[in-house]
């Protein structure tokens, strides 16, 4: 039951508080006085009787207090959520229970229309209950705030009135989406001419050359990617064959990892770099250049990925899984190369 907080729960409140408690809020103390716990009790009182600005009930269960749950308003139809549980009444899914019947409150009682929680990525415990309690994860917050002398990131998560229940599989899977990693994914096309040289691209903000392609957009399938890159960066319609190599590329100075698709852009005779037209923010010039050129022009990782994506399509060896240019088997023992600087 959530309830008032009543003059009688602040002793064995307080005497309930423990070291986790005191950890993820950041109190000086682990065991608050009674005086500092009935002035926090008269505050919350006070905004409560300002238009609801902070409303806490006390988590009840077994005629006992069990924990503590929060919703301060900050404007706007958004409010902020906090909760505790005392030691000794953890792990019997209250927390989650009181998460929720705060959260009807929130959007039925005080019209919120916005509910959100801020928590420590390294509290595991909290982001399992603010996920049970139908908040999505929205991002981090970088060295958001100082607690207990230190700055820390949290995770923002929150819940609209307007989402589907988290009851509901639409609305279930819509939180476990929210949690999920993410992966970039790159497409790039092998063009070549009858020689065997390769259609590289010099490119306007790193020295080294490349492939034509680039960064897949959210929701977009790879295949339309390459193609609608090649259009955008050189005016060349020239649709996507088959899958040539994936390239898992590690994380790099300063880029999160990512998967490179190489899908082959066919033979083509050499006057297609005349029909070339560089897209002039990103696109100094397209050549054919020759092995010898790739190497000298491409960093070691992205000639490696060249060479191996012409010997699948001259092989016909089928698609090469690769990591940072080099050919892997399933069974490697080293799942984790990092790219040469
Ligand atoms: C965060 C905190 C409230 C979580 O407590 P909790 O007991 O893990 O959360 P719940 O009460 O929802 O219980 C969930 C656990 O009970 C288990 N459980 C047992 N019976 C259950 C039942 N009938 N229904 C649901 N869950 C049940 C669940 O499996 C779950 O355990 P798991 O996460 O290991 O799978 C508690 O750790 C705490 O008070 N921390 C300090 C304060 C704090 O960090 N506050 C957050 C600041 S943002």
């Amino acid at each position: 039951m959530l309830r008032p907080w009543r003059d009688s729960d602040i002793e064995p409140a307080r005497l309930s508080h423990d070291e986790e408690i005191a950890r993820w809020f950041g109190f000086p103390v682990v065991v608050p006085t009674y005086e500092q716990h009935a002035a926090a009790v008269q505050h919350w009182r006070e905004q409560y009787a300002n238009d609801r600005a902070i409303v806490v009930f006390l988590v009840e269960y077994d005629d006992k207090p069990a924990g503590s749950v929060d919703i301060r308003s900050r404007g706007d139809g958004r409010g902020e959520l906090s909760w505790a549980l005392y030691s000794g009444m953890r792990g019997q899914g209250l927390a989650t229970r009181a998460l929720r019947l705060l959260i009807s409150y929130a959007f039925e009682q005080l019209n919120m229309a916005r509910v959100e929680a801020r928590v420590d990525p390294e509290n595991t415990r909290s982001l399992r209950v603010a996920s049970r309690a139908g908040l999505r994860r929205e991002g981090l917050l970088r060295q958001h705030e100082t607690i207990g002398g230190k700055r820390r990131d949290h995770v923002i998560l929150a819940r609209l009135a307007a989402d589907v229940e988290p009851s509901r599989a639409e609305g279930f899977r819509a939180i476990l989406n929210a949690g999920l990693p993410r992966k970039r994914a790159i497409s790039q096309l092998l063009v070549r001419d009858h020689e065997q040289r390769v259609l590289l691209c010099q490119l306007t903000y790193k020295s080294d050359w490349d492939l034509p392609g680039g960064v897949v957009e959210v929701g977009e399938s790879p295949v339309v990617a390459v193609t609608r890159e090649v259009t955008e960066e050189l005016a060349l319609d020239l649709p996507a064959r088959g899958l040539l190599v994936v390239d898992w590329l590690p994380p790099w100075s300063g880029w999160d990892d990512a998967l490179c698709l190489v899908f082959d852009g066919g033979v083509h005779d050499p006057s297609i770099v005349d029909a070339v037209v560089p897209e002039p923010r990103e696109i100094v010039t397209a050549e054919l250049c020759t092995r010898q050129q790739v190497r000298e022009r491409c960093r070691d990782f992205t000639a490696r990925r060249i060479e191996q994506a012409v010997a699948v399509v001259d092989g016909g060896s089928g698609v090469g899984y690769l990591q940072s240019g080099v050919r892997r088997s399933p069974d490697s023992s080293d799942p984790r190369p990092t790219n040469p600087a």
